[in-house]
Formats: C-alpha cells, structure tokens, sequence
C-alpha cells in the first residue's frame, strides 16, 4: 500500500523562490522547500505530492483531483491568498486538514497582504518562518493524522 500523501501547493511566483526578492524571501530555492518538505514527511511515513502553479485555474484543478484522497494540505498560495475567492471556495471543500503558509510575515508587510481569503477554511496557519514554515505543518499534518482514532 503506499503511503498517506499531503499535497504541497505553491502559488504565483514561487518558481522564482531563491531569486526573487531575497531579502523578503530569502536565498533557499523551491526545490530546496520541497526537499525539506519530503524529509519532514518522510520522518512521519508520508508521502508529499509537490506543485506550484502561476495558474489559479490549475491549483484549483490540483485541490479537485487530490481533495477527496491527500491526508492534508499546505498550501502558500502567495499572491492569490489576497485575492482569489474562487481558491478559498476550493479549499473549503477539502475534508483533511489544511495548513496556510507564507515565508514571510504577511502581518508586518504591506496591509494588501494582510486579509487572507484562505484563513478561515484552513485549520492553522504559519507566516514568517521561512521555508521551516511547511515542514511545521507537514509535522502538525502528520499529528493529526496519527491521532485520527
Ligand atoms: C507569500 C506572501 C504573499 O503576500 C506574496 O504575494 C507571495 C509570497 C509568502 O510566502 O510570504 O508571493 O505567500
């Protein structure tokens, strides 16, 4: 049988991760988050799906084709988080926990940043811890999972 998935979703302009505004986002590449993602979940017997799309459509698409069997979600949705209510409304059908992250902290940035649409249908969530950020809700993820009865 293979192992429980938690599906990492990556917004708009996470590609560029490493690149792009380093010194908000720093030096890591999003490879190297997805590297840290797959150790975490390895630790915890899971198994991580990871994508990244500039598209909402797609990461839209990506929710409906995982939503019904992932074990959970983490999702940075970077710039959408502020914007799109179409992904909110996908998120909010996803039965398994799901976890908001963004590197940076969103609360101390520019105040667009600071409403999620994402928040409220997400069982937690975690600004400003870097990349370490997902490997914390895979961890919480795996909790969850564990003590399902
Ligand atoms: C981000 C924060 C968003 O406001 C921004 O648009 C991003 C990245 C973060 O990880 O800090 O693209 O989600």
């Amino acid at each position: 049988m293979s192992e429980p998935t938690v599906v990492v979703l990556n917004g708009p302009n996470l590609n560029l991760l490493g690149e792009r505004e380093p010194e908000i986002y720093g030096h890591d590449t999003l490879g190297d988050v997805e590297a840290l993602c797959r150790k975490a979940a390895s630790l915890a017997g899971l198994a991580i799906d990871f994508r990244q799309s500039n598209h909402e459509g797609v990461l839209i698409d990506a929710i409906h084709e995982t939503r019904t069997t992932a074990v959970g979600f983490v999702i940075n949705a970077g710039a959408l988080t502020h914007t799109s209510i179409a992904l909110r409304d996908a998120v909010a059908t996803i039965p398994a926990p799901v976890f908001e992250v963004h590197l940076s902290n969103v609360h101390a940035r520019e105040e667009f940043r600071h409403h999620s649409y994402l928040s409220a249908v997400s069982t937690g969530v975690i600004v400003g811890c870097g990349p370490s950020g997902y490997a914390y809700a895979v961890a919480r993820i795996s909790e969850l999972v564990l003590s399902r009865p």
